[in-house]
């Protein structure tokens, strides 16, 4: 039997990391966990509970929270990828929304959110054969990663996919508001103090500006598969 491999993917917002992750996972049958999702959720809980708004964050009140906090996976076999549940409550059209993306970076800089969800994705990745993606996974959460790919392409390019995918969800949002959060995330992500967005030294870098997701999933998957077998 062929054996299972970690699979970390890492880089900048909208560059299409769950795309490829989720093809990636399929092709070879792995789980799939898009650890965005978990950090957009605790935003999320964050703004229910009234702690974080567009000018104030009670950071203190979030911490004291993070027990009340449960987050899971639950497999949705119509869409083919698992969704994000917060309190057992289905959050994964919420979390996509464009106020939960421009607060999420904030919530993602605090060291004990991180500490939380970063030892909740080790151990679902305990077991191998899963496809991992975000901003510190081949730098901290698998850092014994078997194959670490990092992602990048053209600001212009990330904010422009994101724009129609946010529309395609029927968000009222401009293309300006889009680039704007790409680039302010990009930076908070890349200056925080805790595990901020690098790319791993054995990480393969990827610029997917100009060529298609198949192409992309192609390179990507022959090199996995030499990895597996080897
Ligand atoms: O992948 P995404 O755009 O859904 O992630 C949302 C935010 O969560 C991102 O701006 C930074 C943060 N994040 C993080 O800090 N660490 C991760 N492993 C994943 C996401």
């Amino acid at each position: 039997m062929d054996k299972k491999i970690t699979i970390a993917i890492d880089g900048f917002s909208s560059t299409g990391k769950s795309t490829l992750a989720k093809q990636l996972a399929r092709h070879l049958g792995y789980v799939y966990v898009d650890t965005g999702a978990m950090y957009r959720a605790v935003t999320l809980f964050a703004m229910q509970k009234g702690y974080i708004g567009e000018d104030f964050f009670n950071k203190q009140a979030l911490i004291d929270s993070l027990d009340a906090i449960k987050l899971k996976f639950l497999y949705n076999p119509d869409l083919e990828f698992a969704e994000m549940y917060l309190n057992d409550v289905n959050v994964e059209k919420e979390i996509r929304t464009l106020g939960v993306s421009q607060l999420v970076s904030h919530v993602a800089e605090i060291h004990e959110v991180r500490v939380k969800l970063v030892e909740q994705q080790k151990h679902m990745g305990e077991g191998k054969g899963v496809v991992m993606d975000g901003r510190d996974i081949g730098t901290i959460v698998f850092p014994n990663a078997e194959l670490k790919i990092f992602m990048n392409s053209a600001p212009g390019v990330r904010a422009q996919r994101r724009f129609k995918e946010l529309v395609e969800l029927g968000q009222k949002v401009t293309y300006e508001e889009v680039y704007k959060n790409v680039i302010d995330r990009d930076y908070i992500d890349t200056h925080r103090e805790d595990s901020p967005l690098i790319k791993a030294e054995d990480a393969i870098e990827m610029d997917n500006s100009y060529i298609s997701k198949q192409e992309q999933l192609e390179k990507v998957l022959v090199i996995a598969k030499k990895i597996i077998s080897n």
